[in-house]
């Protein structure tokens, strides 16, 4: 008996010390990985700044678009790269101690698209439109010297076609269903900010295959998508009637929507004739880049019987019976809630 109650002290003061080691262990585990997951607020999503101005983590206020001479002047390149497209590459910089990412073009021909990448950038920064957060920070830009750069926030993580490797090796307890999911109400949302702009709707081109279209956005630090590539996003114009096409050559595989495919078996491409169309390619595309984001998870089919229903809507062949980026978000709100997943968790969003 004496024995037995020694023992248990000792298992007792076993455990004690187990509970306060791991305790230790998951402090250091949130200092390395700051934000992540957590309901650690990051400075941004307190304050945000008026169109034309900036404010990365660390900084106590916003600041102005920088200037070529603040660039020239205060900003240092290191050779890290953070990675390359065919347009542009991406090095890692710093602007006062601040990580920066420095989109340097790669080739003149490619000028247009860095240009129009700019001003969506410039487009889409507006603090007062739900926009805010969703969309990479502008930090500013310079055209005059000899290698034109654009300047903008730094999301370590990295691109969002990366996201089970990330979440594998850097933070598998937080790799859920639920989680996944908040990425494809992530990625709807952006759809719905891109297509409701006062302009006219604008149109994620750069999207041929799921792998291509979420390697167009970053993962933040506390696990949210965001659209860094704004390259190719053509406007349709509804009140003209103009409507757009995604690149001058011929599209192929079921990926892409059926209306940008070429619609003559007897004839070849011909991109003078090929018919345009309009924001309704993204819509076609949505079932798929979810079920990316989801992956083969358990539970991942049962999930998708919840969403058969919009999902097969956003397939059908006319354009015009698809629904809206806005319709398919209400949706996968509804199914959220059906499934009884808290809004803040594991994160708190505003999804406007
Ligand atoms: N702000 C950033 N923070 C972290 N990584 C970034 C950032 N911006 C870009 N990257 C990395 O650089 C890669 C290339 O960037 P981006 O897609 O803009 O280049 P691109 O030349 O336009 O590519 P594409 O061939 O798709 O047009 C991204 O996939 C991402 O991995
Ligand atoms: C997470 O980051 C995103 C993008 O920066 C932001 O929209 C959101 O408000 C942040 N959420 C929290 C809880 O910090
Ligand atoms: C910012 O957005 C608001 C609401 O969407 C709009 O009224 C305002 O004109 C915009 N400001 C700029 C500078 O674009
Ligand atoms: C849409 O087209 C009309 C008529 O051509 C034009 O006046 C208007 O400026 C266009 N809108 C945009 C946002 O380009």
């Amino acid at each position: 008996m004496d024995n037995f109650s020694f023992h248990n002290t000792g298992s007792r003061f076993a455990l004690i010390i187990l509970l306060l080691g791991m305790t230790i262990f998951f402090k250091g585990l949130w200092v390395n990985v700051p934000g992540f997951l957590s309901n650690n607020v990051q400075h941004r999503s307190q304050l945000s700044c008026n169109a034309g101005s900036f404010i990365l983590k660390g900084m106590k206020s916003c600041h102005p678009w920088l200037s070529c001479l603040e660039i020239e002047k205060e900003v240092w390149v290191t050779e890290r790269y953070l990675g390359s497209g065919a347009e542009k590459i991406v090095k890692e910089g710093y602007w006062q101690d601040h990580p920066v990412a420095v989109n340097i073009l790669r080739h003149e021909d490619f000028f247009h698209d860095f240009q129009h990448n700019l001003n969506m950038l410039k487009l889409f920064s507006n603090e007062s439109s739900p926009q805010v957060n969703k969309i990479v920070q502008l930090v500013g830009w310079c055209f005059h010297q000899q290698t034109p750069v654009i300047i903008t926030e730094l999301h370590p993580l990295g691109a969002a076609n990366n996201i089970h490797a990330v979440l594998k090796e850097n933070f598998p307890s937080f790799d859920t269903l639920e989680f996944r999911f908040g990425l494809c109400i992530d990625f709807v949302n952006i759809l719905h900010i891109l297509h409701s702009h006062p302009d006219g709707p604008r149109v994620m081109c750069d999207a041929n295959d799921p792998d291509k279209a979420l390697s167009q956005f970053l993962l933040s630090e506390n696990g949210s998508l965001i659209l860094n590539d704004m390259d190719a996003l053509p406007l349709v114009n509804k009140s003209s009637g103009e409507l757009v096409k995604c690149g001058h050559r011929e599209l192929h595989g079921d990926y892409v929507a059926p209306e940008q495919l070429w619609p003559y078996d007897t004839k070849m491409y011909d991109d003078g004739e090929m018919p345009h169309y309009d924001e309704k390619v993204d819509i076609w595309k949505i079932p798929d880049v979810c079920n990316f984001l989801l992956g083969d998870m358990t539970g991942a089919s049962k999930l998708q019987l919840h969403l058969f229903g919009i999902h097969s809507e956003c397939k059908k062949e006319d354009p015009q019976l698809r629904p809206s980026a806005r319709m398919v978000l209400n949706y996968y709100k509804t199914v959220r809630l059906r499934l009884g997943w808290n809004i803040f968790s594991p994160r708190s969003r505003d999804e406007g």
